[in-house]
């Protein structure tokens, strides 16, 4: 491999507050996963080393958002803060309407309300879990149709997160464009890898939901991330900034949904933003009722001061480079190790494929919960599965119909850990290594009718 992949990136920054971390043994983790269900979502924090589990509102705020939030404006109607970030929101978005809301699931509950219902169809590249469980909530049905080169988790391509265009047309023409309540372009893919969506193939969907006169919504949480990508791997876009392609590609959506939590730089937030004025009262009106007044949405003004000094931050190029390059760090040293990760590496996380590592637990069995929890007894480590625990059906006689994966999703939280903290990651993958024969399999012993990954309980098979 090239020695330069290898290489890393100093920090572009210096701490100046810390956290104690506890550190534990692995017989006070096996107490404690089995306490827990052996569902690493039901651990305590405080039992937890290096949480991977997200990259979703564990980020570290800067000294600027620190001091932002001393500035908040707590006026229930017309804050300074939501003037702050209403202005900044529309500079980034080009979109005429911004509506403030707790996170982004929220923002997708009112807008996938309001567009779905029964005999309706959502297409996406691919539908995030919550995404999809809110459009499925409503009696519609989502599609996820991401490009066939994705299916490859191993050839190096630039933008494995795209849609498929063709089988985008041949959908519409299925289902008729009226039945097509939006398409969803979710950038990065986070679902498939954290892969990198081209300006091209946005501009392509732009263009075939012009001509059949079906909504585009842009899930945008990671969108600097996604300009990074686009900057570096699509020649044309190279003379312009992370900002400037944001803008130009968030300009092609008729919404945009964002939890602030990832690319906001803030530990909650979210955001909705429509072009159409008509379906913004629709949208204003559901804020209202579940959310807050359209000034503040369910966030505080200090929330708002975060987020509006956030959503400028994000794109510096050093921070950027810094955080594709750390994360990057991880995946080619784990390839180099021999554990196959998703290729390329995408932009917040390292996808491990679990049905390849730990090739003798079938998948009823759910070999990638089996990582997740090894990781954890061996290292502390917490991680999420993204598989059939999270993805999978049954068929009428209760057998597991399989996702079409079974990752294990390493998440990089933002400005958080060092890179000392990821190289004892990778130390605790030799551990891993030692023990792929002998991984046992688990069952669920409990599971609840939506994503039940949160809150299911599990027990190893052979216990
Ligand atoms: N869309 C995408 C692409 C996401 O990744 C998430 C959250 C959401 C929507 C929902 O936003 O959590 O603020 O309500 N992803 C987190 C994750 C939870 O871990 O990837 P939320």
């Amino acid at each position: 491999m090239d020695k330069n992949r290898l290489r890393t990136l100093t920090e572009p920054f210096k701490i100046k507050m810390v956290e104690p971390l506890k550190v534990t043994t692995e017989n006070y983790r096996e107490k404690t996963l089995k306490e827990a269900g052996y569902n690493t979502f039901l651990l305590k924090s405080k039992d937890v080393f290096i949480d991977l589990l997200t990259d979703s509102g564990t980020g570290a705020m800067s000294d600027k958002q620190w001091s932002g939030i001393m500035m908040g404006d707590e006026s229930y109607a017309g804050a300074r803060s939501w003037e702050h970030l209403e202005s900044v929101v529309k500079e980034l978005t080009g979109m005429p309407y911004i509506l403030p809301t707790h996170q982004g699931r929220a923002a997708e509950r009112i807008l996938y309300s309001i567009l779905g219902g029964k005999d309706k169809v959502f297409i996406s590249n691919t539908h995030f879990d919550t995404t999809r469980a809110n459009i499925e909530y409503t009696g519609a049905m989502a599609i996820d149709i991401v490009c066939e080169e994705a299916k490859d988790n191993q050839i190096d391509l630039p933008f494995k997160g795209n849609i498929d265009l063709l089988k985008l047309e041949e959908l519409i023409q299925q289902y008729g464009s009226v039945s097509i309540a939006a398409v969803i372009m979710t950038v990065t893919n986070n679902s498939s890898g954290g892969q990198p969506v081209s300006m091209a193939n946005m501009k392509a969907v732009r263009k075939i939901c012009d001509n059949h006169g079906v909504l585009m919504v842009i899930d945008g949480c990671r969108i600097a991330e996604n300009s990074y990508f686009v900057h570096h791997r699509e020649k044309e876009y190279s003379h312009l900034t992370y900002e400037e392609i944001a803008k130009e590609m968030l300009n092609l959506g008729d919404a945009f949904i964002m939890s602030a939590k990832k690319d906001g730089l803030v530990n909650m937030g979210g955001l909705l933003t429509v072009k159409d004025e008509a379906l913004s009262v629709k949208c204003k009106n559901m804020l209202i009722i579940s959310e807050g007044f359209t000034t503040y949405g369910g966030l505080s003004g200090r929330d708002m001061e975060a987020l509006a000094i956030g959503l400028k931050e994000v794109f510096d190029k050093d921070y950027l480079h810094y955080r594709i390059r750390s994360t990057a760090y991880l995946g080619e040293h784990l390839r180099a190790k021999g554990i196959p990760v998703v290729w390329p590496i995408g932009g917040h996380a390292v996808y491990i494929d679990a049905k390849k590592l730990y090739a003798n637990i079938p998948v009823n069995q759910y070999p990638g919960h089996a990582l997740v929890c090894d990781l954890y007894l061996k290292g502390g480590i917490r991680c999420v599965e993204i598989g059939s625990v999270m993805f999978g059906k049954y068929d009428e006689n209760g057998e597991l119909i399989p996702a079409a994966n079974e990752l294990v999703r390493l998440a990089i939280p933002r400005r958080v850990y060092t890179q000392s903290h990821i190289d004892f990651v990778l130390d605790v993958f030799d551990d891993i290594l030692e023990l792929t024969e002998k991984a046992e399999g688990y069952k669920i012993t409990y599971e609840p009718p939506f994503l039940r990954h949160f809150t299911a309980h599990f027990e190893p098979i052979n216990l």
